[in-house]
C-alpha cells in the first residue's frame, strides 16, 4: 500500500458492561483477572498505547463501583496528551452499550472504533489497520481472519428424524468465503449514527440477531470492508479462552510470539 494518509480524529468505544456469566466467575468479565490484572486494564492499555484515540469511551456495568475506580485510577495515571477517558452506565444488550458510548463522543470527533474489552490483548497493530483503512477513505471497516474449521448450517430436527438425533445439517458454507470476524470495528462517525439510528426499528428478535456494529451498517447498505485481524484478538469468554489468553501472557511462548 502507497503512504498511510492522515487518521481521522477518532474515538473509541470500549464495550465492558457485559455479565461474563460464561466464564463463571460470579463477577462481571472485564473484572476477571489475567495475568494478575483485571480484563479491563489490559484492553485500556492496548487501547493507549495503539495511540490512535483522542477520546476512549468506556461502557460499564451501571453501578460497578469497582470497574469504575479502576477506570478513573487509569485516567490518573494517563500521562499528558493521551486520550480523554470518559466512562459510562453500558445497557442490557451490547448494541444498548454503544449507544451509550456515542452518546457521550466528544465534539470533533470524525471516526470511532467500537471495540471489545473481552478482546484485551488486541495488538495495536490491527487498530493502525482498522485506523488507516478509515483514513483512506472506508466508511466502515472490519478486522476478520480465515476460518479453520468447515461450517455448516444446520435446524432442529422434526418427527421420526428428532429420534436420530437434536439437529440436521441444511449445508456447508464455501469456508474460503468466509472470515472470523473480531473488534475494534472501525467507522466514519456519521455511518455508525446511521446505522445506529435505523437500528431502532428493528423488533426484539431482529436486535437480538445483531452481534456486531457492522451488521447494522451492512443493513442500510452501506460497503464494510475487511482488513486481517489477528489471532491473538481472540474474545475471552469461555474458562478455555482464559488459559489462552494466560498462555500468551506468560507461557513458554511468551513474548516471544507476537503477531503483527
Ligand atoms: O456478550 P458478548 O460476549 O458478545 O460481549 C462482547 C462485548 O460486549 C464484551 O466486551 C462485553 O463486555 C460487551 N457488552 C456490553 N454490554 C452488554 C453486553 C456485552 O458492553 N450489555
Amino acid at each position: 500500500m502507497s503512504e498511510t494518509p492522515n487518521r481521522l480524529v477518532t474515538a473509541v468505544i470500549l464495550v465492558a458492561a457485559g455479565s461474563g456469566q460464561r466464564l463463571g466467575y460470579g463477577m462481571p468479565k472485564a473484572a476477571v483477572p489475567l495475568g494478575g490484572e483485571p480484563l479491563l486494564t489490559h484492553a485500556l492499555r492496548g487501547v493507549v498505547a495503539s495511540g490512535i484515540s483522542s477520546q476512549v469511551c468506556v461502557a460499564l456495568p451501571a453501578g460497578d463501583d469497582g470497574l469504575r475506580r479502576l477506570c478513573e485510577d487509569f485516567r490518573e495515571e494517563l500521562a499528558d496528551g493521551g486520550p480523554v477517558l470518559t466512562i459510562v452506565d453500558g445497557g442490557a444488550t451490547r448494541a444498548d452499550s454503544v449507544r451509550a458510548g456515542i452518546a457521550v463522543l466528544m465534539e470533533g470527533i470524525e471516526a470511532v472504533l467500537v471495540h471489545d474489552a473481552a478482546r484485551a490483548l488486541t495488538p495495536e497493530s490491527v487498530f493502525h489497520r482498522v485506523a488507516d483503512a478509515l483514513a483512506a477513505g472506508a466508511a466502515a471497516v472490519i478486522p476478520a481472519i480465515p476460518v479453520v474449521d468447515t461450517v455448516k448450517t444446520v435446524a432442529a430436527t422434526t418427527g421420526q428424524d428428532s429420534a436420530l438425533a437434536p439437529e440436521i445439517v441444511t449445508g456447508t458454507a464455501p469456508r474460503e468465503e468466509l472470515r472470523a470476524v473480531q473488534t475494534p470495528q472501525g467507522f466514519q462517525l456519521s455511518t455508525l449514527l446511521k446505522a445506529h439510528e435505523a437500528s431502532r426499528a428493528l423488533d426484539e428478535k431482529q436486535s437480538a440477531a445483531v452481534t456486531d456494529d457492522a451488521m447494522l451498517v451492512e443493513m442500510v447498505g452501506t460497503q464494510v470492508f475487511a482488513v486481517r485481524g489477528s489471532t491473538q484478538s481472540l474474545k475471552i469468554t469461555t474458562p478455555l479462552d482464559l488459559i489462552l489468553a494466560e498462555g500468551l501472557l506468560e507461557g513458554p511462548l511468551g513474548t516471544r510470539w507476537v503477531e503483527g
